[in-house]
């Protein structure tokens, strides 16, 4: 009896994913090592600690394939980009990463939608959500460089965007999160 509860499509596009995250914790495990080689540990950090939640969503996606019967494959995967030129082409190339899973993040939803497989539908809902804060912390890094003078940022004001980004929160407060008890 087979109790492969996910179409062929499905399977194949989510274990796709799998890859795509262990790809994008790659990418930025490799812009964290390039940061720090720079001197900028603060944001070396920053960017080891964004691949530790790349490799989580990995995971959730392994598990849900997991618990609905299917089959998980481990693939290779790509190697890294070449390392970023500057902070701005870093942030940069970072936010097209972030657009670009969010890109196939909607495949999955088209996907599922087109099948009428809500389990699935419902479970990449999880991950519409967590593409919008991806996208904003790093819209938000791209910001924060602009007040420190973007491509003229002098030593000083990268020393202190570096300092504040060493402990800077992983997620971000959106206005869909606030309330009038909670605002943000
Ligand atoms: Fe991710
Ligand atoms: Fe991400």
């Amino acid at each position: 009896m087979d109790t492969n509860r996910l179409s062929k499509k499905i399977e194949d596009i989510l274990n796709h994913q799998v890859s795509k995250e262990a790809e994008a914790a790659q990418v930025f495990l490799s812009y964290g090592c390039w940061a720090d080689a720079q001197g900028y540990g603060g944001v070396a950090n920053f960017l080891f600690r964004h691949s530790g939640e790349e490799r989580n969503h990995m995971m959730k996606v392994m598990q849900y394939i997991m618990q609905r019967g299917g089959t998980v494959k481990i693939t290779a995967i790509k190697a890294p980009p070449k390392d970023p030129t500057n902070l701005q082409d870093c942030f940069e190339k970072a936010f097209k990463h972030e657009v670009d899973n969010t890109t196939a993040i909607y495949e999955i939803v088209n996907l599922a939608h087109k099948e009428g497989d809500w389990a699935t539908f419902n479970f990449a809902q999880w991950f519409v959500k967590e593409q919008i804060e991806e996208e904003k912390l790093v819209m938000d890094l791209l910001d924060k460089l602009k007040i420190a003078g973007g491509p003229k940022a002098t030593d000083e004001s990268l020393f202190n965007l570096d300092k504040y980004l060493e402990n800077a929160a992983d997620d971000v407060p959106l206005a869909r999160d606030a309330s009038v008890d909670n605002p943000e």
